[in-house]
C-alpha cells in the first residue's frame, strides 16, 4: 500500500508523442479512474507505471522510492487486463500461483497465498479447475487474484471488466471495489464506460490526446468541466456556438440573445448547458432565457426522454425530461416552450 506519484511523464514513438506531460498523484488507497477516447493513451500511461514501457521523460514514485528506471519486478504493481489472459493448460491455482513462481516465492509460502487470494475474490475451492470450466466472471477474478496474489503496493487495471456482459460487470465492478477498500490498495483502473467510471472513482482523470484535460471528484468534473471536451465527455452537454458580445450577454450565431453569468470576457465562444437543467412548458415560465423551440427527433429512454429541438436555423440542441405518467410526449414537429436561469451555462472559447 502506498502512494503513487506520476510526474511530468511523457512518451514518444518516433515523432509522435502519445502520453505529453501527465501528472497525477494517488492517495495512498485511492481509486482513481483514468477515463478518455480511444487512442488517447490511457494504457500507455498505466504500463509506464508497471515498468512495461520506458518513459521518454518523467518520473514515477512509489510510497518513498523512485521507480522510474526499476525494472516490472521491483515496482510490485498488480496487473489486470481486459484479456484476462489466463494461461489454458494450467489449473487456476496454477494460474494465480504463476508470478510468485517467477519471483522465486518457496512452494511452501505460495500455497497459502494463492488460497487467500482466492478466497478474497470468492472462488476458494475452484483450485483444480481450468479456465475453460469457468464464466467470464470467473475468470476475471482469477486474473484478479493473481494479481492480489503478488501483494502489490499499486493495484493497475486496464478494462477488467470489458469482456463481461452488463448484469456481471455490475457484481464485478462492486466485488473489485469492496476488495479494494478492505485491502486500502491504490489503484488506477481504465475503463470507457461512463457509468462504471462515476461508480467506482474516488477520482477521476480525463484524458484527451495524450494530456491529462480534468482530475476532480464525479461532481467536480460534472459540475465545473474545465474545458469543452470534457463538457461534452462527461455526461451530456448541449453546445450553443455564438459570442459575448457583452459581459452577462451571449449572443448565438443563430441570433439568439442569452442571459449568461458564466459570459465575462468577450469573444468568440460556446455555451454549455446540462440537458437536465432546461426547463420545458409551464416550468420554463420563471426563467430568464426563454424560446420556442421545434422537436425535432425525441427518443424514449425509460426514465427519461431524450429530446432534440432546434431553435434557430443555426442553434440546436439537447434536453433530456423526465419521463412523467401520463404526461404528454413531445412528438417531431410539434413547437414547445424552453427556458433555463442564467445561472444555468457554463461558457469555452469557441474551437472551431
Ligand atoms: N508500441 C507502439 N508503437 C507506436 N505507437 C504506439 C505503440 N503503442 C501505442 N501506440 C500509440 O499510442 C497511442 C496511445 O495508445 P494507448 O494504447 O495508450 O491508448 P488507449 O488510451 O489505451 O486506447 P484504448 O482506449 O483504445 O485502449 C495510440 O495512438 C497508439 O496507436
Ligand atoms: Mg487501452
Amino acid at each position: 500500500m502506498a502512494r503513487l506519484s506520476i510526474e511530468h511523464l511523457n512518451k514518444k514513438y518516433g515523432d509522435l508523442t502519445v502520453v505529453d506531460d501527465v501528472t497525477i498523484d494517488i492517495a495512498d488507497g485511492e481509486f482513481l479512474v483514468l477515463l478518455g477516447p480511444s487512442g488517447c493513451g490511457k494504457t500507455t500511461t498505466l504500463r509506464m507505471v508497471a515498468g512495461f514501457v520506458p518513459p521518454s521523460a518523467g518520473k514515477l514514485t512509489i510510497g518513498t522510492r523512485d521507480v522510474t528506471t526499476l525494472p516490472p519486478w521491483k515496482r510490485n504493481c498488480g496487473l489486470v487486463f481486459q484479456s484476462y489472459a489466463l494461461f489454458p493448460h494450467m489449473t487456476v491455482a496454477e494460474n494465480v500461483a504463476f508470478g510468485l513462481e517467477m519471483r522465486k516465492v518457496s512452494p511452501a509460502d505460495r500455497g497459502p497465498r494463492v488460497a487467500e487470494a482466492l478466497r478474497l475474490v470468492q472462488l476458494a475451492g475452484f483450485d483444480e479447475r481450468y479456465p475453460r470450466q469457468l464464466s467470464g466472471g470467473q475468470q476475471q477474478r482469477v486474473a484478479l487474484a493473481r494479481a492480489l496474489a503478488m501483494e502489490p503496493d499499486v493495484l493497475l487495471l486496464d478494462e477488467p471488466l470489458s469482456n463481461l456482459d452488463a448484469k456481471l460487470r455490475q457484481e464485478v465492478r462492486v466485488e473489485i471495489r469492496d476488495l479494494q477498500r478492505k485491502l486500502g490498495l491504490t489503484t488506477i483502473m481504465v475503463t470507457h464506460d461512463q457509468e462504471e467510471a462515476l461508480t467506482m472513482a474516488d477520482r477521476l482523470v480525463v484524458m484527451e490526446k495524450g494530456q491529462v484535460r480534468q482530475i476532480g471528484t464525479q461532481r467536480e468534473l460534472y459540475e465545473k468541466p474545465a474545458d469543452r471536451f470534457v463538457a461534452g465527455f462527461i455526461g451530456r452537454s448541449a453546445f450553443l456556438d455564438g459570442e459575448i458580445a457583452a459581459p452577462g450577454r451571449f449572443r448565438t450565431k443563430g441570433g439568439l440573445d442569452i442571459a449568461c453569468g458564466a459570459a465575462t470576457a468577450t469573444g468568440a465562444a460556446t455555451l454549455a448547458l446540462r440537458p437536465e437543467r432546461i426547463a420545458v412548458a409551464d416550468e420554463a415560465a420563471g426563467c430568464a432565457n426563454r424560446f420556442e423551440a421545434k422537436v425535432e427527433h425525441a427518443s424514449y429512454l425509460g426514465a427519461l426522454l431524450d429530446i432534440h429541438v432546434s431553435l434557430s436555423e443555426h442553434d440546436r440542441m439537447l434536453l433530456q425530461i423526465p419521463n412523467r405518467q401520463g404526461a404528454a410526449e413531445p412528438k417531431p414537429g410539434e413547437t414547445i416552450t424552453i427556458g433555463w436561469g442564467q445561472d444555468a451555462g457554463l461558457v469555452y472559447p469557441r474551437e472551431d
